[in-house]
């Protein structure tokens, strides 16, 4: 079946066309088309997303994003004439402006553009749900809701997070259960047991600021721009591991699978405090590097050593990590190293980097796998604080 997915949790606009088949043993997916508008340069000049700010854009994008993925996909057909017209019906635009009445934006944009094109050969769409922002998620569930309508298709609401694991399905496919799950990102930082797609047991989480969230404040604590972690490990590349500057490893020896990240971000702002003290003005570029190096590497460890925790008492198959700073280089290489050598029958998956980021593809993926479950529970509402369940 061929899913058109959309994302708008945060700060991308992501549209993705997937065709998916297969039972839940064997899998297959194929990205038809998959677009993302960050909105990355806008909210920098803020330090960080607003939401608001976030909405807004996403309501600008969608329709520009669905016009131009149709065709790339091939299923946009602009042959001008009456008979294009079909799918938008008098009626259905009637419903159309009621569904959309609190997205006048978009609503414009869908009546203008919808007219120009046949209905597209789909067969469902996939939206977020949650969690994330709720101004922003809505936009999207609202653009969702409203396809649906005018082309008579299932809507499959997703979890962001869930998305975050599927995305380890664009490649290969077969994976091993039960699997420990690391998710990562800007929101988000838990280390979930999944005995197999769509059961899950939270182990542990974040008590306070999220691993992404902490590269992003380290980040403006060193003068880099947001988001933080692409910049923060760029500059990490250039680093050492100063002893000057070593950092604490928060929870390390706590006797759960609990995290948290906002004392480290603290000891790099009173770090960075007494070395502008000492030099009496601002750091030099080596020190903002190897604080940078130091920085990461204490993230890097805790989560390894948290992982390998949950692996000598759960003793999973396989090893899912997600979310935004999967992206990490340094990380990917770490895990890659410290697990592999010392569970060598434990397979560690990991997204390609492009897809650990937002992105709708992995939304289509994990709604491939609530369609094939045959329990598509109905979209009333975004729910910002949705969790894996
Ligand atoms: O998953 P994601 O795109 O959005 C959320 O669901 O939150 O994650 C975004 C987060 C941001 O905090 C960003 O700084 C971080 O992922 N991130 C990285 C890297 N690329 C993105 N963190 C560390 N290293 C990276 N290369
Ligand atoms: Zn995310």
């Amino acid at each position: 079946m061929k899913i058109l997915a959309i994302e708008t949790s945060c700060d991308e606009s992501a549209v993705s066309i997937v065709e998916a088949e297969g039972e839940r043993k064997k899998l297959n997916f194929k990205i038809c088309a998959q677009l993302i508008s960050s909105q990355a340069a806008l909210h920098s000049q803020w330090g960080g997303v607003v939401p608001s700010l976030a909405k807004r854009e996403h309501a600008k994008n969608l329709v520009p994003l669905l016009e131009e993925i149709l065709l790339k996909a091939r299923l946009g057909h602009y042959e001008p004439g009456p008979k294009q017209k079909d799918h938008l019906t008098v009626e259905l635009a009637a419903q159309l402006r009621a569904q959309l009445e609190r997205e006048p934006e978009l609503l414009e944009r869908l009546l203008q553009f919808l007219p120009t094109i046949k209905k597209p050969k789909l067969d469902a769409i996939a939206v977020t749900q949650g969690p994330g922002l709720e101004p922003a998620l809505w936009v999207g569930i609202n653009f969702a809701k409203a396809l649906s309508l005018i082309w008579n298709l299932p809507l499959i609401p997703v979890n962001h997070l869930e998305g975050h694991l599927a995305a380890v399905l664009l490649g290969r496919t077969k994976i091993a259960f039960p699997a420990l799950a690391l998710i990562i990102s800007g929101g988000h930082t838990e280390l979930v047991l999944v005995k197999d797609w769509l059961d899950y047991t939270p182990l542990g989480a974040t008590r306070d600021d999220a691993v992404g969230e902490a590269f992003d404040k380290v980040a403006r604590i060193l003068s880099l721009p947001y988001p933080g972690g692409p910049a923060i490990s760029k500059l990490a590349i250039h680093g050492s591991l100063n002893p000057d500057y070593q950092l604490p490893r928060p929870m390390l020896k706590s006797d759960n699978y609990d995290f948290s990240f906002s004392g480290l971000k603290t000891a790099v702002l009173y770090l960075v405090k007494k070395l502008e003290t000492e030099t009496s003005g601002g750091l030099t570029n080596i020190q903002r590097a190897d604080i940078a190096r130091q920085f990461q590497q204490a993230v890097i460890e805790v989560l390894l050593l948290k992982v390998a925790k949950a692996i000598e008492q759960f003793q999973p198959r396989t090893i899912i990590v997600g979310g935004g700073v999967a992206a990490n280089e340094e990380l990917r290489r770490q895990f890659t190293e410290g697990l592999t050598k010392k569970y060598p029958a434990i397979s560690l998956r990991l997204p390609d980097s492009s897809l650990a980021t937002d992105n709708a593809t992995m939304i289509a993926t994990a709604g491939y796998l609530h369609w094939l479950s045959g329990n598509i529970p109905s979209l009333d509402r975004a729910d910002g604080n949705l969790r894996l369940a």
